[in-house]
């Protein structure tokens, strides 16, 4: 059996196997809804054989939207249009996560195809909210400084996320704590200059994502994993490194974190990163050598690739992005490329490939 196709059980939740379906925003919704889209866009991956499938990042408040079009999951209401993407993931056999996120600075945007700019507050935007008031690029309306109240109020949206996330029937949440969102910026030096409990030591710029890691493991079932997702390096200096995310996930891993999926960027504009075919595994390669699982991302699009990162001990799961986006069925020809057997939908057996 290859490693890329056997299961991988976390907590009590098992992966069939180690692909996962990265988080990935569509920018459909109204008003943060679910809708037909999304279940044809997830139900389309859970019918491809994936082990596991996050929606995009899932709003945990309007104002910590990307854009006004995301996926949002701030009220009750949210919960029944997420709960029949749930249900369809699981009768096809895998496992339905949630990203739970807040963009902080890098909220109140148009999507990519209406522009991708800034919205301001006159124009359907709202004011943005940031560890401290400094914009990601010089031109916007920069962010507010979160007071401690508003600090309140960001776990409390955590908390009730996370609740709502469970009643919809996630098996998995994953904390969006990368990119430059509201997360990452707290732990950045770059775009955090706080000086109070929230900021300048490593242990201050780090409470955020340990109180929104505490907050939604008193309310998500023990059993359910729980993973975090971080930008393993700005690269940048003076920024967040990979040394700090080897010390982070150890903390993390003791308040109850289940799994580190390992990206990296999106703090600093105009960083030059050095794009190549599984350039950011070796961030999972050294988090995983803390003892936990981790999970590797970017551009990584073949079989034999992923089979490599796991077989080889550098990641426990890989996240497939773009690739799984060109084809969803990329699972049922990857285990066939790696001589392996997966179980089809039976609606779709009859054009399973012959066996030479
Ligand atoms: C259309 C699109 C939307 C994305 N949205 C998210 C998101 O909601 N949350 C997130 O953490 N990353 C998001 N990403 C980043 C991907 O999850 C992934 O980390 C990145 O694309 C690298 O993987 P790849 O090379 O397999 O595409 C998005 C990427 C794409 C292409």
């Amino acid at each position: 059996m290859s490693k890329l196709f056997s299961p991988l059980t976390i907590k009590n939740v098992t992966l069939k196997n180690r692909i996962v379906v990265s988080p990935m925003c569509q920018y459909s919704s109204v008003d943060g809804f679910a809708n037909d889209w999304h279940l044809v866009h997830l139900g389309s991956r859970a019918v491809g054989g994936a082990g596991l499938i996050f929606t995009e990042a899932t709003s945990v408040s309007p104002e910590g939207r990307i854009s006004p079009d995301d996926l949002g999951i701030w009220k009750d209401e949210h919960t029944p249009g997420l709960e029949r993407i749930t249900d369809f993931i699981h009768q096809h056999g895998s496992i339905a996560g949630i990203q739970l996120a807040h963009a902080g600075r890098k909220a109140s945007t148009a999507s990519p195809w209406k522009g991708g700019k800034q919205i301001t507050a006159v124009n359907g935007g709202w004011q943005t909210v940031a560890p401290s008031a400094i914009g990601f690029t010089s031109d916007i309306i920069p962010p507010a400084e979160l007071d401690s109240a508003g600090i309140q109020k960001v776990l409390t949206n955590f908390k009730a996320a996370a609740q709502r996330a469970l009643i919809a029937g996630f098996k998995v949440i994953e904390i969006h704590a990368a990119h430059g969102y509201l997360i990452h910026e707290f732990l950045s030096p770059l775009s955090n200059h706080r000086t109070d409990t929230y900021g300048g030591s490593f242990e201050n710029r780090t409470r955020l994502l340990r109180e929104v890691v505490t907050a939604i493991r008193s309310v998500w079932l023990a059993e359910n994993p729980l993973f975090v997702r971080i930008s393993s390096s700005e690269w940048t200096n003076g920024g967040w490194t990979i040394e700090d995310s080897v010390a982070l996930a150890s903390i993390l891993k003791s308040l109850g974190v289940d799994l580190i999926d390992c990206s990296s960027g999106g703090n600093v504009a105009k960083v030059i990163i050095p794009l190549a075919p599984g350039y950011q595994v070796p961030f999972a390669e050294a988090v995983r050598k803390s003892g936990i699982l981790t999970g590797a991302v970017g551009l990584i699009t073949t079989a034999e690739q992923a089979e490599a990162i796991v077989a080889e001990g550098k990641a426990d799961v890989v996240f497939f992005a773009r690739e799984i986006l060109r084809n969803p069925y990329f699972p049922l020809q990857a285990v066939q490329q790696l001589g392996d057997e997966i179980e089809w939908a039976v609606q779709y057996v009859r054009a399973k490939p012959f066996k030479n």
